[in-house]
């Protein structure tokens, strides 16, 4: 496909969707024709793309008419009610759920990663686990120069992991608490009494102001939580590697957006700080920040807003005496590399 292509979004007013509306135009991407799809509730109200006002429409069985591409990031059953409808029209689905991210014939795509898999596609693509993304962005180039044999992740997660209403809970909650409580002290002890007085948590299951809670998605019958799966599952996938040894731990943290990972890698061979800095110093889509003497580190509020995952405390893990270990920080915004963004990537590989 050479020439413009009719997009079609849904999902388009929430978080990653608006998010895809200002990558196509970040990117310059070149759309023909823009549709702006959501649930009825949306229907009338406008966005802008490219200095124009697009109305929105309430997505149905007939939204995909002549469209090209179809970008999706309404939610799993969302995705699934429509897949058909969007294969029926002729269109390509990239989609920004887990509905369809481990079944053979979709491919799962990170564009610096595995870009020739999107060829394999009959009509669905899906883009990975935001956390899965933007770890994979630092991984795959170190796993190519120096074979990963075993990686340990912690994930320090955003509220803008819920969406919208994730980080206006964050908010929320914040607000409730400062306005209630006087001092520290007043703070800690009033905590649960206060929030029991706002809305009740609709985005998460715990209170996300002042708290970090280790779970994010359903526990599963191994003692993983589904999202922690998605890392050794997805992992695996991309880089092709069905037997790669994966664990992690899914963390919620109250910064706003852009989610952070501790990352902990075993390679087959001996590597060193300053080889894995070189290695990633040439890396697509990644950016060193690891000047720690000068307070410089991936933090998640220089990730948010750009495309580029951060990378840096890039260290020989003590704990690993033949050298082969490297402990690492990384910082990516998820709404854009961890979503948006990877999505219109993988639209422009088409
Ligand atoms: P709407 O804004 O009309 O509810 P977020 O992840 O930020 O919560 O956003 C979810 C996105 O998915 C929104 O654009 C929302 O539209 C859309 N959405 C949710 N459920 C449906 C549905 N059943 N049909 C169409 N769009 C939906």
């Amino acid at each position: 496909m050479k020439r413009p292509l009719r997009v079609a979004i849904a999902g388009a007013t929430g978080a990653v969707g608006v998010e895809m509306v200002k990558s196509l135009e970040r990117r310059s991407f070149p759309v023909s024709s823009l549709k702006l799809l959501a649930s009825a509730r949306s229907v009338g109200k406008k966005m802008r793309f490219r200095g124009e006002e697009i109305a929105v429409e309430e997505l149905t069985d007939d939204s995909f008419k002549g469209v090209d591409v179809a970008l999706f990031s309404a939610g799993a059953s969302v995705s699934k009610r429509y897949r058909q409808a969007v294969v029926d029209s002729g269109a390509v689905m990239i989609d920004n759920s887990s509905a369809f991210r481990l079944e053979d014939d979709v491919p799962l795509v990170v564009p610096e990663v595995n870009p020739e898999d999107v060829a394999k596609h009959h009509g669905v693509i899906a883009n990975p686990n935001c956390t899965t993304i933007i770890m994979l962005v630092a991984v795959a180039p170190l796993h190519r120069a120096f074979g990963l044999k075993r990686l340990v992740a912690a994930t320090y997660q955003s509220a803008s992991g819920a969406g919208a209403k994730g980080m206006n809970e964050l908010l929320s909650q914040t607000r409730a608490l400062l306005a209630a409580a006087k001092d520290m002290e007043e703070l800690s002890e009033r905590y649960r009494d206060v929030l029991s007085r706002v809305d009740p948590p609709a985005a998460f299951a715990d209170p996300i102001a002042f708290n970090v809670f280790p779970h994010i998605d359903v526990f599963q019958p191994n003692g993983y939580t589904k999202e922690e799966m998605k890392m050794v599952n997805e992992s695996r996938k991309i880089l092709h590697d069905p037997s790669l040894r994966v664990s992690c731990t899914s963390v919620r943290v109250p910064s706003l957006r852009a989610h952070s990972e501790s990352l902990n890698l075993e390679f087959a061979r001996k590597t060193t700080p300053e080889e894995v800095r070189a290695v990633l110093a040439s890396a697509p889509g990644l950016r060193v920040v690891d000047d720690p003497a000068a307070g410089r580190y991936p933090m998640p509020v220089d990730a948010t807003g750009q495309g580029d995952v951060l990378a840096g405390r890039i260290r020989q893990d003590i704990s690993n005496p033949d050298g082969t270990g490297i402990d690492m920080f990384v910082a990516g915004d998820q709404l854009l590399k961890g979503a948006a963004w990877n999505a219109v990537q993988i639209a422009e590989l088409l």
